[in-house]
């Protein structure tokens, strides 16, 4: 049985006070919750966000990490840096570093490959664009997108968390609707259980994308639907904590 999953991914988003003031809220009403709850924060906040949530139960991670150990990287963050600041998951391949940084499928499978080696778990994004899925595509990129990783890391895929974001529904308000989401969860589970059954059981498989207090309770019942990855609403914390409320 997969435990659900909500993730909130701040993304360029944040101050010391709203932070402090989000968390607060946030922690407040995450007692007693079902699922398994992080916060992916920018990276000049993990050390003051590390200190809000050490007594809590929502996990720490990162939106991103170099693909390189160390060295003359001029700009970039390494994935044994987010380890010292209690980081449990990096966020890697999201569309808007696909898309603004070009980063590739193989990069962001030796991404995961990295996060792995710190002991932190990946959360690979995948998903197609509007041109894509208006192409009939959607099923080859997000399996081809997914495949890069699971190539690399084999039984290690096990490890994962994969999260469908189709673009077209990112910060859009445009929801992939419940029956779209499943259809392409099934196709990634169908994946990963080709990779070995046991993964594709236990892979957990989150949906982002425009996910909202009114539309996450029918996103998080379909079978293979495990949870979301929280843009905008992750920054409310009425939202965030009725998005969590949502899950199983
Ligand atoms: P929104 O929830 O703002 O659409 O963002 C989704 C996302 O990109 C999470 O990584």
């Amino acid at each position: 049985m997969r435990q659900q999953f909500v993730a909130g991914n701040w993304k360029m988003h944040g101050s010391l006070a709203a932070n402090a003031a989000l968390l607060g809220e946030v922690l407040a009403g995450t007692t007693a919750t079902r699922c398994d709850v992080a916060v992916c924060v920018p990276y000049p906040y993990l050390a003051q966000c590390q200190h809000l949530l050490q007594t809590s139960t929502v996990a720490l991670g990162a939106q991103d990490c170099s693909v390189h150990a160390s060295g003359a990287h001029t700009g970039e963050v390494a994935v044994g840096m987010l380890r010292e600041f209690g980081c449990g998951y990096v966020i890697v391949g999201h569309s808007e570093r696909r898309a603004d940084h070009h980063e590739s499928d193989a990069l962001v499978a030796a991404k995961a490959q990295r996060v792995l080696e710190a002991d932190m778990t990946p959360i690979v994004c995948v998903g197609e664009t509007l041109a894509q899925r208006e192409a009939g595509e959607t099923a080859t990129v997000v399996v081809r997108q997914l495949r890069a990783v699971t190539e690399l890391l084999r039984q290690q895929s096990r490890r994962i968390v994969v999260a469908y974001e189709p673009v077209w529904a990112i910060g859009t308000g445009r929801t992939a609707s419940p029956e779209q989401a499943q259809e392409v969860h099934a196709v990634l589970r169908a994946h990963l259980a080709q990779v070995g059954a046991d993964i594709g059981a236990a892979v957990r498989i989150l949906y982002g994308g425009s996910v909202k207090p009114d539309n996450a309770q029918v996103l998080f019942a379909q079978p293979d639907i495990d949870g979301g990855l929280i843009g905008g609403a992750s920054l409310k914390a009425s939202d965030f904590l009725a998005i969590v409320a949502a899950a199983k």
